[in-house]
């Protein structure tokens, strides 16, 4: 607890062995009213969860499974804001711990050389008028090995420690939380505006060509921005410009 630097991120600290997903824990941790800046963090996950029913792989030790609540004064629209937040105060941790080829892919994974170093899940609970809460859940692989990997994710996964970045977790813990509560405030406080800017610097998804699988839907199109609410333009071959939402797509380089 000592070692973290922030003010409201991590001033309530749960920290457990063991844990089904933090973000589950988090979950009814806010629905009994856990303040704004409660931290979940386990060694392992039972059943990490990821996007689109996907599972995420959470070894004891070997990463940083957290979750993080928050209760912003957003309408729900605006709740991806909160996932291009985080990755781009995700990855410029990773900058500052030495690892430059750090970039995001819309919306929610940071890549390495095309591997997925962190996944990021949002999940918002309230009306379609007000946020009750968000629970912001973040898995980042630290000290995994490439032959610890199962093997579907051997060839898409990466760690810190595969990059070479040899560093303890609780350190990457201090700057990762530090870099999340001062952008996290900084959107609060002067708008989205710079974080968006910041965001198209470290995307590594926008000009290229890419196929959006939604359900029932698949096209090819150029990611061409993202617009002020989070979601990705991409012009299609017919020249017309789809607005794509995080919700249940996927997006793959063609
Ligand atoms: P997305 O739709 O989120 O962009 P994707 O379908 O393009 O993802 P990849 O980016 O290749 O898939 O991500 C790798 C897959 O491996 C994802 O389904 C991811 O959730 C899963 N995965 C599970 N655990 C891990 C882990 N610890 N590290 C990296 N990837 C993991
Ligand atoms: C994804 O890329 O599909 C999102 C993965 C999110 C993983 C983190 S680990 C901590 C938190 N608890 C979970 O069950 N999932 C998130």
């Amino acid at each position: 607890k000592q070692i973290l630097k922030t003010d409201v991120f991590g001033k309530r600290y749960v920290y457990m062995d063991v844990t089904e997903s933090t973000n589950l824990e988090a979950r009814r941790l806010a629905q009994q009213g856990a303040e704004e800046g409660t931290v979940v963090v386990t060694e392992e996950q039972a059943a990490g969860r990821g996007r689109l029913s996907r599972g995420w792989y959470s070894p004891f030790g070997k990463g940083l499974w957290f979750s993080l609540i928050l209760r912003p004064d957003f309408a729900p629209v605006e709740a991806p804001k909160c996932t291009l937040m985080a990755a781009v105060a995700l990855t410029k941790a990773f900058h500052k711990m030495g690892l430059t080829d750090a970039g995001i892919k819309w919306p929610n994974d940071i890549l390495v050389n095309g591997r997925k170093l962190v996944g990021i899940l949002t999940e918002m609970s309230g009306s379609m008028e007000e946020i009750s809460h968000i629970v912001m859940g973040i898995g980042v692989n630290v000290k995994t090995k490439q032959e610890e990997l199962p093997e579907e994710l051997k060839l898409i996964a990466t760690s810190l420690a595969m990059e070479g970045i040899d560093i303890e977790r609780t350190e990457a813990f201090r700057i990762i939380l530090e870099a999340l509560e001062h952008q996290y405030y900084d959107v609060l406080d002067s708008g989205f505006e710079e974080t968006l800017n910041e965001w198209r610097q470290l995307s590594v998804t926008l000009g290229e060509e890419i196929e959006v699988r939604a359900p029932g839907n698949t096209y090819e199109g150029v990611a061409t921005d993202i617009d002020e609410d989070g979601n990705l333009l991409v012009r299609i071959p017919d020249g017309t410009v789809k607005r794509v939402m995080a919700g249940d797509v996927s997006i793959r380089p063609r």
